[in-house]
């Protein structure tokens, strides 16, 4: 039997989990590309953990081209995982891009030496538990949704017999503009006030939410997506209904003064409106504000 060989990038909650339900199928071939040696990856889902040996290379001048690469680093990290790509890629290889926004075919597509950009939409929490310790828990529905198309049964191939569903859609579009439209309010609002999703129930951050996404939502069907006429209310009631006391990716950046993903969520949005020649003045604010916060963040210098 010829293993796929399978290169994963970035192992943090959701590389990790990746990594770990590859490695459970017989057909995949896995290596891990990171910044730290993880030799053991202790892989929590539901009530059972297990340990599953990882092969890892830190140095990008050892790698050699594979079928699939697993691209989870964050959005703003594409760019320092290039000499990873340029390695690893072919014309013959598929990156299956494990991030948040929209737009990974020309985020990524630069880096990938004429490879196949898959983009991927990931349902799945992924939580890093310790650098080599991670947990999968399941949302709703598919754990990946990728679109139709030439590569998406062979993907989800790839995690067939492992806990990871992989959904096909040829509503992608929609479903990208949906999991952004929840992403637009949820990370800048938690990141900027410091709060956790219970700041949602206040009049004031609810009328604020109401307005980024009406703004998002008409530009997401300018873009193609199939949005109602009541998305922006229905997504509201919706993240309402998510617990309390849980944060967000940008909210837990934020507190450990990480650089943070605002580029490819409404930076997405209004990058996106410009093309279309739609007003974004919140959303604009919100990627103004949190640039000024990330920058800081990347440089140290957002100390007392
Ligand atoms: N976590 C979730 O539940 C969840 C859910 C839906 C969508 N997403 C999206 O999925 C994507 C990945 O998120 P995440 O939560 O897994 O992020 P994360 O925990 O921050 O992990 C990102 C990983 O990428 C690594 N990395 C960054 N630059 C690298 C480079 N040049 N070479 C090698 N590794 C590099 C980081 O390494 P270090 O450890 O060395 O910093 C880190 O381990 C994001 O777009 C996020 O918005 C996440």
């Amino acid at each position: 039997m010829t293993r796929r060989k399978i290169a994963v990038v970035g192992l943090g909650g959701i590389g990790g989990v990746a990594a770990a339900c590859l490695s459970l199928s017989p057909e995949n071939d896995v290596t891990v590309c990171a910044r730290r040696q993880i030799d053991t990856l202790t892989f929590d889902h539901h009530d059972d953990t297990s340990r599953i040996p990882l092969k890892t290379l830190t140095d990008p001048s050892l790698a050699e081209p594979v079928d699939w690469v697993i691209l989870s680093t964050k959005a703003q990290d594409v760019a320092s995982a290039a000499p990873w790509l340029d390695k690893l890629c072919t014309p013959k290889t598929t990156v299956a891009v494990l991030q948040n926004g929209i737009s990974h075919e020309q985020r990524v597509g630069p880096h990938a030496k004429g490879a196949t950009v898959l983009p991927a939409i990931v349902y799945y929490n992924g939580e890093r538990l310790a650098p080599d310790h991670v947990r999968l828990r399941h949302i709703s529905g598919h754990d990946l949704l990728v679109p139709t198309g030439p590569q998406s049964d062979a993907f989800a191939g790839l995690f067939e017999g492992t806990p990871i569903d992989v959904g096909i859609s040829a509503e992608f579009l929609t479903y990208q503009w949906r999991k952004l439209l929840v992403n637009v309010i949820a990370n800048p609002i938690t990141a900027l006030t410091r709060q956790r999703l219970g700041v949602f129930q206040r009049a004031d951050i609810q009328d604020l939410s109401l307005g980024i996404l009406r703004e998002a939502v008409a530009v997401g069907r300018a873009e193609g997506a199939q949005l109602r006429d009541n998305e922006a209310e229905a997504i509201l009631e919706t993240f309402l209904g998510y617990p309390a006391e849980a944060g967000t990716s940008m909210y837990f950046d934020c507190l450990a003064g990480r650089p943070l993903e605002i580029e490819a969520l409404n930076g997405a949005v209004v990058a996106a409106a410009r093309r279309h020649g739609l007003p974004t003045p919140l959303n604009g604010a919100m990627l103004t504000l949190l640039t000024a916060v990330s920058d800081a963040n990347a440089a140290g210098t957002d100390t007392p």
